[in-house]
């Protein structure tokens, strides 16, 4: 009896104090729901009080209600240091270290979507244990020139491509309860100028090349967040850009997340107001600047300016209402999600991840034997090898640092020379070759010519007396390298290392060269390089990762996620002019059109030093003809290819099977041929694998401006089958009624 009474106590207690919660806060009811119940309870200023930053990396919520802030954190490969409240500089925390992951170029060239959900849920772990809501990251702006100091940000020149992986990296992010901020829409595609300058773009390229991995990210991925960019697009900032914001990504996208300005990219009132902005971040219109502890909503676009055309009924309440009901719902997503799991700092089992992604994503761009009768230097066979040379600045330098926004505080990072050291001990010497500076702002002007020289003559001395070189170059995190804010002066290798390759090569041509990049470089002597690696910036795992690939332990697999052509000159952006690449210091004119990358090298005839989707490994692959289901595919219907490939050399590998489709006769320019499907395979040596590709009547389409729409023409199309873009093993016909 007694057990009863308490039992009916506490189902009172519980109705009353489940009917105490109010519906904003109880996670039983639909987001919506609470949504619409927060915004009936806060006021005019709270809901503004929301909209714009109150730290550098923080949003307000509404103390009042126990709404909580949003707290932000860079970047696409890692969890960025704790910043202070109100200045750039870090916080001095010493639990904030993280784990750095490759480069999203890196991801982007493994062509393997179970990667990125590897990658998205690692950073999510680490981005929630540190109690972010919002990761600033992915980045999907398209490689429009190698110039670009941001490309390493980003997943290369092909938007079915960025599509594919970005979708998984949200996906498995979000599962943490931590939103993606996706970044930088749109067509941030160069750093210099990058506040101001107005790209002129047709709606087309805009559809088929700039937006997919972006409409990608949102619809299939279910990004909660996206970045304004910092460029201005047909005349109107991206951060308040009517054409992007509301009306392609809220409107046609149907996006229900919220639109977060770049740091300082917003810049008018009434079109944050009106133009899909969401929460302003980064402005720094107070007056004392950093004497002021607290950003107020005095100095901020969408502070008391905004309050007060609302007040004033310049702009409706309706346009407030949804910028707050767009906030509460990620903040009901992340920050007051307590279902969310907890995350974890577990460095060795991330540090697997950086290292498996990474081993994936460096790509063998040739292996060739450095003189007649010899074999291919790759991977180093150590018994043939007493004395290998270690050379360059990028075998010792912390390149997680630098980079702008991007830069990491890390755990650890191993570099390439101590990880050749573990492998190779006494073998192993090393010398630097080239000095770049060793700050952010450091260039090879501040080296003394004398220095160059010196150490180039003492690396070439080395070089004589080894029996393998492996030269570790590239670019680097410094300003006008690999950098934000400012885009590479030159396509050549920096720092001497063009002339520091030429008299090592003279002495001794077993040299091995380690890119390490985001970005494609003019390869200086291509006949005279044995054997390149593209390296990318790896992170924490840098050097045990290369080292898995020059040894052998990984067998190369990345394919290029964008085209490296010879000469800057025959890239698209570069082709027509200052107007096309800078920009004329007002506007950038793309006049290439929908063909970036590999649909200009291939529709022009221009052939690219190493093509897209190009990357060698330590065995071969042998392709089956390709056949087809039927002749003709119908505008509901699907056609499916087959092909069996084979593993034909020696060793366990995985190859990359990549499906283009060229429109053979159309009314508009259509390039050549465009990626449309691809599978990553691992095959044991001898092993075949049969891979089908279904082509469905999207894959035909082309984005009308006229019908403002995707259009497939009918008639005559092909299906190839590549190992790259250019490397095209088969193909069939069929056609499109
Ligand atoms: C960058 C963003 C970054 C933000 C916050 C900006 O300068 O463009 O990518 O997320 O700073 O650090």
């Amino acid at each position: 009896m007694k057990k009863a009474i308490f039992t009916l106590c506490a189902i009172a207690i519980g109705l009353v104090g489940k009917a105490q919660i109010p519906v904003y806060q109880d996670e039983t009811k639909p987001i919506e729901e609470r949504v619409k119940d927060a915004l009936s309870r806060m006021t005019m200023e709270e809901k503004v009080n929301m909209c714009h930053g109150q730290s550098k990396f923080s949003s307000p919520g509404c103390p009042r209600l126990g709404i909580p802030e949003l707290w932000m954190s860079d970047g696409p490969h890692g969890v960025r240091e704790e910043i202070q409240w109100s200045s750039w500089s870090n916080a001095g925390w010493t639990n904030d270290s993280c784990t750095a992951f490759p480069a999203l170029t890196c991801l982007a060239a493994t062509w393997n979507p179970a990667m990125a959900s590897l990658y998205g849920k690692a950073i999510g772990e680490e981005a929630r244990f540190r109690e972010k809501d919002i990761l600033l990251g992915p980045g999907v702006n398209i490689y429009r020139t190698p110039l670009n100091g941001r490309n390493f940000e980003y997943m290369g020149e092909d938007p079915y491509l960025a599509s594919t992986l970005v979708v998984p990296y949200v996906q498995e992010l979000q599962k943490n309860g931590v939103a993606a901020c996706v970044k930088h829409y749109a067509l941030n595609n160069q750093e210099r100028q990058r506040w101001n300058i107005d790209v002129i773009v047709s709606e087309r390229a805009m559809y088929e090349i700039y937006l997919p991995a972006f409409r990608a990210a949102v619809q299939e991925g279910g990004a909660w967040s996206i970045m304004g960019a910092y460029n201005k697009i047909l005349g109107t900032h991206a951060c308040h850009n009517d054409l992007t914001l509301n009306k392609i990504l809220k409107d046609e996208w149907g996006f229900d997340g919220v639109v977060v300005s770049d740091w300082g990219g917003t810049h008018n009132t009434l079109e944050s107001a009106l133009n899909g902005l969401d929460i302003e971040m980064g402005t720094d219109n107070r007056p004392d600047k950093r004497r002021t502890r607290v950003f107020q909503a005095k100095d901020c676009y969408l502070g008391d300016d905004f309050l007060n055309l609302v007040r004033q009924g310049e702009v409706s309440e309706e346009v407030l209402n949804d910028k707050a009901a767009r906030i509460l719902r990620l903040i009901f997503r992340t920050a007051m999600n307590t279902q969310k799991p907890y995350g974890n700092m577990d460095y060795a089992a991330h540090s697997k991840v950086a290292r498996t992604v990474g081993g994936e994503g460096i790509v063998l761009l040739q292996n060739n034997a450095p003189k007649k009768g010899e074999k291919a230097l790759l991977p180093i066979d150590p018994t043939r090898y007493g004395k290998i040379l270690v050379v360059g600045d990028n075998a010792t330098r912390r390149l997680c640092m630098g980079g702008g926004s991007s830069e990491l505080k890390v755990q650890h990072e191993t570099s390439v020379l101590d990880a050749m050291k573990e492998k190779y001990g006494s073998k192993i010497s090393y010398t630097l070759g080239y000095q770049a500076g060793r700050t952010m702002y450091g260039s090879v002007e501040e080296v003394q010519q004398s220095i160059v020289d010196s150490l180039r003559n003492t690396a070439v001395a080395m070089a004589k007396e080894a029996d393998l070189i492996v030269f570790v170059g590239g670019l680097n995190k410094n300003r006008n390298q690999d950098c934000e804010d400012g885009d590479r002066l030159t396509y050549d290798l920096p720092f001497g290392q063009n002339e520091l390759l030429d008299a090592m090569l003279a002495v001794n041509p077993r040299v091995v060269t380690v890119l390490v990049s985001g970005n494609a470089v003019r390869i200086p002597y291509p006949d005279r390089m044995p054997a390149i690696l593209q390296s990318w910036y790896i992170g924490s795992e840098i050097g045990p990762t290369v080292v898995d690939v020059l040894c052998g332990d990984v067998n190369p697999s990345g394919k290029l996620p964008f085209s490296f052509p010879a000469r800057l000159e025959d890239c698209a952006a570069h082709s027509f002019g200052d107007i096309a690449y800078p920009g004329d210091g007002v506007k950038v004119e793309y006049k290439e059109d929908i063909l970036v990358g590999y649909r200009w090298h291939d529709t022009k005839k221009i052939p690219a030093r190493y093509p897209f989707g190009h990357g060698l490994s330590y065995t071969t692959f042998a392709y089956g003809k390709p056949s087809i289901s039927g002749k003709t595919i119908a505008a509901d219907g699907t056609l499916s290819l087959t092909l069996d490939v084979t593993n034909s050399g020696s060793r366990e590998g995985k190859e990359v099977v990549q499906l283009y489709i060229g429109d053979d006769k159309a009314t508009v320019l259509r390039p050549v041929k465009e990626l449309k499907g691809f599978q990553k395979i691992s095959l044991a040596p001898g092993e075949t694998r049969q891979v089908t590709f279904t082509i469905t009547p999207d894959m035909l389409k082309y984005w009308s401006e006229d019908a403002h729409d995707w259009v497939a023409e009918a008639g005559k199309f092909t299906a190839y089958i590549g190992s790259s873009s250019t490397d095209i093993r088969g193909k069939v016909t069929f056609s499109f009624e």
